[in-house]
């Protein structure tokens, strides 16, 4: 009976989207408005020695030269540390100007506000800041002999250390063994929004407009900090323009924001420039992996062995989780995991799509296709050998799988059985063609808080849904549209989805690619709760057509519960009753930690480049992926979220890259003309399959997720590519032109 699930619908928002009338956390009017600019750290380590404002004050309609010696002092002992569960969750522990302390470039010294953006801008600049500067470790080179194991990573989460069977043993009955290094550039945060907060106080109420991925996780991390009760937060945000794990965490602007507008006692908005995206909302940290695969003449893993070196903050262990599914995908009985980590002058590594994943399985599947080339095994055929039937980290069965499908349905997509593998074996002109392929995992829905939603139906029948999640480019107030009116049984046009707004039922972040299935499983609550109401009220109201009907009898369609040839409509039900409307929530409870599945998120990546070895060039012919998410809610955002993944991997394999001046402790691209994301001249025609399988575990309607897995392994299947087309085994991400000539 589902109609509207799963339909290609277009974006309910798109026309607000495409016609520049949606409104950012940033673009919201208020009367009185004063502009904050954020004033960054020109030296990577040392103090604050001196902020002389004196001429900065003068200026006209400067309202507030803020710095550490005059900021509030924020209101938590000890300080919060990142966390995503249910709690605040601050990007980084650390809080500017609290003391003069520089842990790193661009750490905000001042916040200048003034009746125009101009004049703020203009006053920040003449900020006369005396430094005593110290020298600044910013890379892994520099800190390599300092590195430590960790204890823990990614916000306590996870542990610093994993291990299954033994190791040694494993690497020892190998026959073949490939052993490797892998280096991974940092990845700067650059969706097309940069982000930003404006505050308004009435009295000690505080409204907060920001640019988030969670209104709930912006509500709880601002309240903690300012020491304000959580009733008197309300935080809205309507549409956010793009975030990609940079919104996820709440990183220091909403406090500011709020902070500098009770200071000057008017509204304050503070956006952050381009420049300051790379410095103030956390990045992928550069990071070195090694692996070792030990494996038999057949090709069976008996050992896998992957280390993570990488930078982290003063303050917080963090580290993307880049062993995650790369330890989950192969059935390997021997298998070591370890993240170091070296204290380095950045601020806290953040989420960035396909948070560890995406540089885990880069290493892992790259490191595949050199045994696969040793072993003589075409790559598929080494991977389908060491296929895990259940999950080798747990033991646990698969909520549901759909890999080897994916394989299948991806090569026979690509046509990648005509290959000859041989590498260099393929030449047009100048151009050295070379095909790969890589293997795609990403955790499916991780355990969480409980996910509440609220349906009302209308006397004439529309639907409003609503829930406390964002928008942040993914489509979810058309997809949630489509969800309400399937339950429900009403034409999808008459349901309207409602969200960006802390007073509805609380939703915690989108983040992990949990969004669609977590969102979705409130959302079918509430709408399930609301149809048993309504039909409950049908069969016990003797005015009705249902009055006396079994409720489990009861079926909806259209507007309309009937029951054999009995029926009657809902709008007919509340005026007979006279009520305007009717109302029920809903709340879904994730399956635990404990649940004995494992849930993971599948794919098959595959990529056919061109090379032209004299100029460097790799130009990507042609992308297919081949998916198994589970429940598809809207087959053209499903598609859209996919295909953009797979370009972003793209755009790792060729061209993001950021690292740090070593001298200077500062990113050397800090704007959009230098740090590179693939355009469209740099796409190729994508393929996207879904390979169908069922999930009865992750959440109501099998939803996995499809945020991450398109950018999963794609790097990989153009790296392993252009070794095809030149023999050459290049090693790290980006590759660039001088790895080729
Ligand atoms: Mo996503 S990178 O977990 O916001």
């Amino acid at each position: 009976m589902t109609t509207a699930i799963g339909a290609p619908l277009e974006r309910v928002d798109g026309r607000q989207k495409v016609t520049g009338s949606a409104r950012y956390s940033t673009e919201i009017p208020a009367t009185g408005m004063a502009h904050a600019c954020l004033v960054g750290a020109r030296i990577a380590s040392g103090r604050v020695r001196s902020v002389d404002a004196s001429d900065a004050r003068e200026e006209p309609g400067v309202l507030a030269v803020l710095t550490h010696e005059n900021l509030p002092r924020i209101a938590t002992q000890p300080p919060l540390v990142p966390s995503l569960f249910g709690g605040p969750a601050p990007g980084e522990t650390f809080f500017p100007m609290q003391d003069d302390i520089v842990h790193y470039g661009g750490q905000p010294i001042a916040l200048v506000v003034a009746d125009t953006h101009e004049r703020a801008q203009h006053a920040a600049s003449l900020l006369r800041v005396g430094y005593e500067a110290s020298e600044p470790l910013t890379t892994i080179e520099q800190g390599r002999d300092q590195a430590y194991e960790a204890e823990k990573i990614f916000g306590g989460f996870l542990p610093g250390r994993s291990a299954r069977g033994d190791i040694e043993e494993g690497i020892e009955k190998a026959d073949i063994v490939v052993e490797a290094t892998f280096d991974y550039a940092a990845n700067s945060h650059n969706p097309l929004e940069a982000s930003g907060t404006t505050a308004i106080w009435d009295g000690d109420e505080l409204l907060l407009y920001d640019g988030t991925q969670g209104v709930n996780a912006t509500q709880l991390t601002v309240a903690a900090l300012l020491g304000i009760p959580l009733s008197k937060i309300r935080v809205l945000s309507q549409f956010v323009g793009g975030s990609f794990g940079s919104k996820a965490m709440i990183w220091h602007h909403p406090a500011l924001a709020a902070l500098a507008a009770r200071e000057v006692g008017r509204p304050v908005k503070l956006a952050l420039t381009r420049e300051q995206m790379f410095t103030a909302c956390g990045h992928r940290e550069e990071q070195e992996q090694h692996i070792t695969l030990g494996a038999t003449n057949d090709g069976r893993l008996t050992a896998l062995r992957h280390h993570k070196l990488s930078p982290t903050s003063h303050f917080d262990d963090w580290a993307e989780p880049s062993l995650n599914s790369a330890a989950q995908m192969y059935a390997c009985p021997n298998y070591e995991g370890v993240y170091r980590l070296i204290r380095a002058n950045t601020m806290t590594p953040t989420f960035m799509r396909g948070p560890g994943d995406s540089t885990g399985m880069f290493a892992l599947e790259c490191a595949m296709d050199e045994l696969a080339e040793k072993t003589g095994l075409d790559p598929i055929e080494l991977r389908l050998r060491n296929f895990a039937d259940a999950d080798p980290v747990s033991g646990n069965p698969w909520s549901s799988n759909g890999l080897k499908e994916c394989y299948q349905r991806g090569a026979a997509s690509f046509g990648w059985h005509d290959r000859d593998p041989a590498p260099g074996s393929r030449r047009e002109g100048n151009w050295l063609i070379g095909t790969g392929m890589a293997a795609a995992g990403y955790p499916a829905p991780p355990p969480g808080t409980p996910q509440r939603a609220r349906a009302r139906i209308y006397a004439d029948g529309s639907v409003v849904v609503q829930g406390a999640t964002t928008e942040f480019g993914t489509g979810v107030a058309t997809v949630m549209a489509q969800v309400a009116a399937d339950v429900l049984g009403v034409p999808v046009e008459r349901c309207r989805f409602e969200k960006g707004d802390t007073d509805f039922p609380g939703i915690a972040s989108a983040v992990g690619s949990a969004g669609a299935g977590m969102i979705s499983a409130a959302v079918h609550a509430a709408a399930t709760a609301l149809r048993e109401q309504l039909i409950g009220e049908a069969v016990a109201d003797s005015g009705s057509p249902l009055h006396g009907a079994d409720p489990a009898g009861v079926v909806v369609r259209n507007g309309t519960m009937s029951a054999g040839t009995s029926s009657e409509q809902y709008t007919d039900l509340l005026r007979r009753n006279l009520r305007p409307d009717a109302e029920a929530s809903g709340t879904w409870n994730p399956p635990g930690m404990d649940t004995p599945y494992a849930m993971l998120t599948f794919g098959a990546q595959f990529a056919e480049v061109a090379v032209d070895p004299e100029l460097g060039l790799v130009r990507v012919r042609r992308m297919t992926g081949a998916f198994a998410p589970g429940r598809v809610l809207n087959a053209r955002t499903v598609r859209s979220q996919l295909m953009g993944g797979m370009l972003w991997s793209l755009g790792q394999a060729l061209l993001e890259f950021n690292r740090m001046d070593p001298a200077t402790g500062r990113w050397v691209c800090n704007s959009l003309g230098e740090y590179l994301v693939p355009v469209n001249a740099d796409a190729p025609d994508v393929t996207v399959e879904l390979v169908d399988v069922e999930d009865r575990i992750v959440n109501p309607l099998g939803v996995k997720g499809v945020g991450e897995i398109g950018q999963v392994g794609a790097n990989a299947a153009i790296a392993n590519a252009i070794h095809h087309a030149t023999g050459r085994r290049i090693r790290k991400m980006p590759i660039m032109i001088e790895d080729i000539i």
